[in-house]
């Protein structure tokens, strides 16, 4: 096998690495794909044909896992499709959002693994956007209107604007059964507060840090709240700061969820999509928040996010 190659992408992130076996990474081939990690957030390994157990080694090397290597698919293991109706096709349709992954919960995820094992004919590519460079475009008055300002973050909320119930996100949830996506229903109800710029704990850069999760600003209304993140993400999520894959199967990526957002696009959903997901917890010391209501954040917790919490406008 030719040497370990990494390739920038045109875009303001993201690399593409060949000449390496991610099952049999040698010291020096680790090194430089962690600094190409930290440098370019998103990395592209084609080919690569992980086992699960592979998979969940590789995400070690980042850090403990929250999920080890979990299907998300369509596809029941007989073969036939979820319908559209299904609740996990629910959770799976939201994922077209952009959004990182886990920050609804108290410990937001570091980074994340996808793998592709089946694809569908057109469609069901996976986006990323580049939140470092999106800071950096902002101009001076938005950088300083967003500095001290926080959003709540809850799955339950994104799930109700992309148009599924509170009940039939927790059953999804539920079905699921793994150790970092099976909140606890306080959990849900009780999101946590998290800046909407975030600085990097490994390269200190600052980024945007929203999404489709992020909601209801402690010191806005909701009106004004929804449109401030909406233009956010709007203006972040644009070229040259956007870097799409199509997948082949046996394709690896691995990003950084401290600074990118990422969404799947869409596809027929009567065609299965199978992809594998390995996720590595956050550091507890740079991605945990408390729950808003929780003991840490009692006394400065306004009252009108009590409503927020249970979905603004929705039953
Ligand atoms: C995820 C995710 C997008 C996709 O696995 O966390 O959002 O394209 N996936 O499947
Ligand atoms: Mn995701």
């Amino acid at each position: 096998m030719p040497d370990l190659h990494i390739e920038p992408s045109p875009a303001t992130l993201g690399a593409t690495v060949r000449g390496v076996e991610l099952a049999h990474l040698g010291p020096a081939e680790w090194r430089a794909i962690e600094a190409a990690f930290h440098d370019r957030a998103v990395l592209v390994f084609p080919g690569q044909h992980l086992s699960a157990t592979e998979q969940a080694d590789f995400g070690r090397r980042f850090g403990d896992l929250s999920i080890e290597a979990m299907a998300f698919t369509n596809e029941n293991p007989d073969g036939t499709i979820r319908p559209v109706e299904d609740a996990l096709v629910g959770l799976l349709r939201g994922n077209e959002g952009w959004h990182t992954d886990s920050s609804f919960a108290p410990l937001a995820a570091k980074a994340s693994i996808l793998s592709a094992v089946k694809m569908p004919a057109s469609g069901g590519e996976t986006e990323w956007a580049d939140m470092r460079a999106a800071y950096e475009a902002l101009d001076e008055a938005t950088r300083q209107r967003i500095a001290t300002l926080s959003a709540l973050h809850s799955l339950v909320h994104s799930q109700a604007v992309a148009g599924q119930g509170a009940s039939s996100t927790a059953s999804a949830l539920a079905s699921l059964r793994s150790p970092g996506y099976s909140s606890s229903p306080d959990q849900l109800a009780d999101p946590p507060l998290r800046p909407l710029v975030k600085t990097h704990p490994v390269t200190g850069r600052p980024s945007l840090f929203i999404g489709r999760h992020a909601y209801g600003i402690p010191g806005m209304g909701p009106a004004e709240s929804e449109r401030l993140l909406a233009d956010l993400l709007d203006l972040a999520c644009r070229p040259p700061r956007v870097l799409q894959h199509r997948w082949a199967p046996g394709d690896v990526v691995i990003w950084d969820n401290r600074c990118v957002l990422h969404r799947a696009r869409p596809y027929d959903p009567t065609q299965p999509r199978i992809m594998h997901h390995t996720r590595v917890r956050g550091d507890p010391a740079t991605e945990y928040a408390a729950p808003s209501r929780g003991p840490a954040h009692a006394s400065g917790t306004p009252s009108s996010l009590t409503s927020w919490a249970e979905g603004p406008g929705r039953s």
